[in-house]
């Protein structure tokens, strides 16, 4: 039996996957690679505000809990994500009715009880994910709408109140692409230290395609590793369809090209980085048939480093090469 590396083997830092627990229980395959080749383990979705407190008195820890007791068995780092998400938001939630008082205690109540759960078991949240537009201005949402412009900060104290040992993250995507948006993220940050407001880390989502620039990818980096904060590669995965062609198929070209993109961003990573900032790197599930890519650019595309049979594709190879 030859001996093969795995991820986080050859890692230098955690190498994680965001999962999902219902196939970790229903597929084996799934379950070994997920077990075999990560070091750090996200909730895709299991962790949201929509799933874990489905009503205003009743929170729901089954796939959060799968998840983490499967990460403690492998040995496995858990990055919670996330605290609070527009996208996120329970059917109670977009009918509540109460003053900023009440949507304040709403907001505290579910961060701190989420974070308490998984006291010293979770190392990492995403506190806030996606709050700002691409223009740099605070996006229009339910929380900026009912807490005000404020309400970032705060939610980092809640989370820190409920658990001084964790490591607290602010997540966004499309840093390499939009200038104005990095800007202000970094922008916040500066702000956040100012005024002592507790952040440990970076997260870029990094949902990125073939065709993006590799300067824009390290300014992101190198700008966010500048603040000093740790830095997540939180959700990557590499498209090889920006143009959404609808029948476009994978071949040899564009896995290659797909393949280089993965090595440069993983390199990047590794080499501008400092090492006490290295908090990992995440892709965003494990096969091509698991990725929500296809159902977002409703487009075929085969974004991750695993097939939809979970054979290593040569972006498997692409992040061996850049580690
Ligand atoms: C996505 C999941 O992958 C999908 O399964 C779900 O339907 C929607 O959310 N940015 C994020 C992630 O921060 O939480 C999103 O995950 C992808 C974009």
């Amino acid at each position: 039996q030859p001996s093969t590396i795995t991820l986080r083997a050859a890692a230098p830092f955690p190498f994680g996957a965001a999962l999902n627990p219902n196939l970790l229980k229903a597929n084996t395959v799934y379950r070994q690679i997920a077990a075999r080749e990560f070091s750090s383990v996200t909730a895709e979705n299991h962790l949201k505000m929509h799933v874990v407190h489905p009503e205003q008195d009743r929170y729901n820890w089954s796939g959060g809990d799968t998840l983490v007791v499967f990460a403690e068995r492998n040995g496995q780092r858990i990055h919670g994500h996330t605290l609070l998400w527009h996208q996120a938001v329970p059917k109670w939630v977009r009918a509540f009715q109460g003053d900023s008082t009440a949507w304040e205690q709403l907001i505290k109540t579910h961060i701190q009880t989420v974070v308490q759960h998984y006291k010293g078991r979770i190392a990492a949240w995403d506190v806030v994910n996606e709050a700002f537009d691409e223009d740099g201005t605070l996006r229009k949402s339910i929380w900026l709408e009912h807490l005000g412009p404020d309400y970032i900060a705060r939610c980092f104290r809640y989370a820190r109140e409920a658990d001084p040992a964790v490591q607290l993250f602010y997540n966004d995507y499309n840093q390499e692409s939009s200038p104005k948006k990095l800007a202000a993220i970094l922008a916040m940050v500066a702000d956040f230290k100012n005024r002592g407001v507790p952040i440990d880390g970076i997260g870029l989502q990094m949902h990125t395609n073939t065709n993006q620039s590799d300067d824009r990818i390290e300014t992101a980096v190198r700008q966010t590793a500048a603040t000093g904060l740790r830095v997540h590669i939180s959700e990557l995965d590499v498209r090889i369809n920006p143009e959404k062609k609808p029948a476009l198929v994978p071949t040899d070209a564009l896995l290659d090209k797909q393949k280089q993109k993965f090595a440069t961003i993983v390199r990047l990573y590794k080499t501008a980085v400092p090492k006490a900032q290295q908090h990992g790197i995440t892709i965003w599930n494990i096969g091509d048939g698991d990725s929500w890519i296809p159902n977002f650019c409703q487009c075929p595309d085969y974004p991750l480093p695993f097939d939809k049979a979970y054979a290593k594709k040569p972006a498997y190879d692409g992040i061996l090469d850049g580690l």
